[in-house]
This record gives structure tokens, C-alpha cells and sequence, in this order.
């Protein structure tokens, strides 16, 4: 367990982090800010019975593991984010969060709780930021995953109401055996345009000295990778983890300065040819990227009324890189089909 801790701490400090959205931080944006510079990928959301019900494969035409229930890739994970992505999971239940720690462990390289989010669905079901009043299933939850995983643990909250009922929280999960905690500073009912609680943020690093702190809730401007830095100094935080900004803009995880958004925009529809990404997915994140410019920008206003992933990279160019990729996963298949009939 000792071994678990020590190498888990390793994982979370001193790193900056594409935060977990749901939607967005799939394949294709984890790989694509992992090659900009990010240092580690937190999933999107996933629920423990969801990802229960999945079947574990190993997809030859992608190259990847995929996590299915029916037609529904509900977790895909690539050779080039192996040891640098973690599965955040949404639980109310330790013994659900031990089993998908058990079955997930070998293709990830940690597991996150989420304990912040404050959206109806999350919370009427126990999870997310209904946790933050039950410290006793807090510490359920990690004492089950740090007992069963043979992987870092985790924990991402938001601040409480009461700074001090933050600094005993947050003092009761050090306790728990993870290897980092992440602070969002707003607290459940304050949302993403409301200032950040810095000095919040600050109480609990000072207060929790024997795992990394991973602040995250901007407030203020990230406008190149130094201000990153700036930030983690200001929070007194170990690692840093960014979600909007990384999303509006992923190269802002790019040492050398971030680029224009046609740019990302290609960037990102290359990963998405490559790893198959659904048309859903797919345009959520190029309109992200977009913002206003969808409707200024002719490609932009093209992707809006695209049917398809190809209508999408029809729009920026990009319709040879779908076809390749599209064409080098049938061969892949016929291959496979070939060496199971021999
Ligand atoms: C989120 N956030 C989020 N948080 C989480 O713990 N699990 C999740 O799946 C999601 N999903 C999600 C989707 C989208 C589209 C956004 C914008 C945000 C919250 C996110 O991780 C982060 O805590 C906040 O956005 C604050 O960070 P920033 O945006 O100020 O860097």
C-alpha cells in the first residue's frame, strides 16, 4: 500500500492537467493535450454501473481498449496515454467504486472520485457533490478503491460553504490513504463565471502537507503556459488542472504559446479520425474550440450544419485524413478476419 501511495503522489505533482468534462474529454482531447504538453488526463465521468456493464475489448482496427456496452464506447484508452490518464468515476457506493477499480486497473493509470459536481442528475443519485455532506461515504468510497485498487487514488471536491468545514473534510480524505486531492474552488451552489476561491484553495494546501494538491477553477486570464504556472504559485497548489480553457483552447498546454483556432480545430479532427470519435462528440468539441467564431467564420458556420464527422472535416479540410484513417481501419479488420478464418 506504501508502494501504491509513494508512486501515486509521483503521479499528481508538479503537473498540469486537462481537467474531466463530460463530452469532451474523450480520446481524441486527452491525446491531443497530452501531445501539446499536458502531463496527465483525467476521462470524463463515468458512472460505476455504467462502466460495470461494459465489456472489455481489445480493438484491433483502432488500436485501443474499449470499454462497450452494446454499440456504446463508454471508455476508450489508447497505447500513447498508458501510465498518464485517470478514470474519473462517479460513485455513491465503495463497493461499486472497488469493482470498477479492479476491472479497469491495467488500462489506466489512476481512479478519480468525482465529489463536486453539482448537476441535478448527479447529485439526486447520491454522487458528485451530494458526497461533500456525507463525510462517513467519503470515507467509505476511498478506503474501499485504496484497499482494492493497486492503483493512485483520488478525489476531486469543490469548496464547502464554511471554510473551516472544507479544512476538517479535506483533512478526514488525507486520511483515507489517496494520493491526491483536487480542489474546485466555488462552492455547489456557484458556478463556473463565479471567482474562484483562491485563498480557499491556499487553506487546504497548507492545511493537507502529505499529498499534492491539484488546484483548478480558474478566475482571472490563462492566456499561455507561464500563466499556468502563475496560478499553481498563487493557489500554493501542487499541480494545476484546467478544464474551459483547455477546452476553448488546448494549446494552451503548449510550452512554446498557443496556436490560432483553425489550428486546434485540425489538430483535434486528426485525433478524432484517428481514434474513430463519434459525430456527437466530435462537434461538440470543434464548436467549443469555435465559440462565437461558428457563426463568423464560414467553416464554422459549415460544422454547425455538418451530418458527420466526414461533413465536418469536409469543412476544415481534413476529408483525406478521415478517409485514411476510415480506410486503414477496414484493412486492420480484414486482417484480423483473415488470421481468425486461417
Ligand atoms: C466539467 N466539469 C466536470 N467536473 C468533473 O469533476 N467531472 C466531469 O465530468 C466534469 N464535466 C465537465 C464538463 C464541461 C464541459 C465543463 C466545462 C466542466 C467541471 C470541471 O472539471 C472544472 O471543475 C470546472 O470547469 C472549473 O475549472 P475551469 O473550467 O475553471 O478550468
Amino acid at each position: 500500500m506504501e508502494d501504491q501511495m509513494e508512486s501515486g503522489t509521483a503521479l499528481y505533482t508538479k503537473k498540469t492537467i486537462l481537467a474531466p468534462m463530460v463530452r469532451a474529454g474523450r480520446t481524441p482531447l486527452r491525446i491531443l493535450s497530452l501531445d501539446y504538453g499536458a502531463d496527465l488526463c483525467y476521462t470524463e465521468e463515468i458512472v460505476d454501473h455504467k462502466l460495470l456493464s461494459c465489456e472489455r475489448i481489445l480493438n484491433d482496427a483502432v488500436g485501443t481498449i474499449d470499454y462497450k456496452n452494446g454499440d456504446d464506447i463508454v471508455l476508450r484508452i489508447a497505447p500513447e496515454e498508458r501510465g498518464r490518464c485517470v478514470l474519473q468515476i462517479g460513485t455513491n457506493n465503495g463497493e461499486s467504486a472497488a469493482r470498477v477499480a479492479k476491472f479497469v486497473q491495467t488500462d489506466v493509470a489512476a481512479i478519480d472520485v468525482n465529489m463536486g459536481c453539482p448537476k441535478p442528475f448527479s447529485v439526486h443519485a447520491g454522487m458528485g457533490a451530494a458526497l461533500l455532506r456525507q463525510t462517513d461515504k467519503i470515507k467509505d468510497i476511498l478506503t474501499s478503491l485504496v484497499q482494492a485498487a493497486e492503483i493512485p487514488v483520488s478525489c476531486k471536491i469543490r469548496v464547502l460553504d464554511d471554510p473551516s468545514d472544507t479544512l476538517n473534510l479535506v483533512r478526514e480524505i488525507e486520511k483515507c490513504g489517496v494520493a491526491a486531492l483536487g480542489v474546485h474552488g466555488r462552492r455547489r451552489e456557484e458556478r463556473n463565471p463565479d471567482k474562484c476561491r483562491i485563498e480557499e484553495i491556499r487553506e487546504v494546501a497548507r492545511t493537507v502537507t502529505s499529498i499534492p494538491i491539484i488546484t483548478n477553477g480558474v478566475s482571472g486570464e490563462i492566456d499561455c503556459y507561464e500563466d499556468i504556472e502563475k496560478w499553481r504559485v498563487q493557489t500554493g497548489a501542487s499541480s494545476v488542472m484546467l478544464a474551459r480553457k483547455a477546452l476553448a483552447t488546448p494549446s494552451i498546454f503548449r510550452r512554446e504559446g498557443v496556436l490560432e483556432k483553425d489550428k486546434d480545430i485540425e489538430a483535434f479532427l486528426d485525433k478524432a479520425c484517428k481514434y474513430d470519435e463519434s459525430y456527437t462528440m466530435t462537434k461538440y468539441v470543434v464548436q467549443r474550440i469555435l465559440g462565437a467564431d461558428q457563426e463568423y467564420d464560414p467553416r464554422g458556420r459549415k460544422t454547425v450544419c455538418a451530418g458527420s464527422v466526414l461533413e465536418i472535416c469536409r469543412a476544415w479540410g481534413k476529408e483525406q485524413v478521415y478517409e485514411e484513417w476510415h480506410r486503414d481501419r477496414q484493412r486492420r479488420c480484414c486482417k484480423r478476419k483473415a488470421r481468425v478464418t486461417e
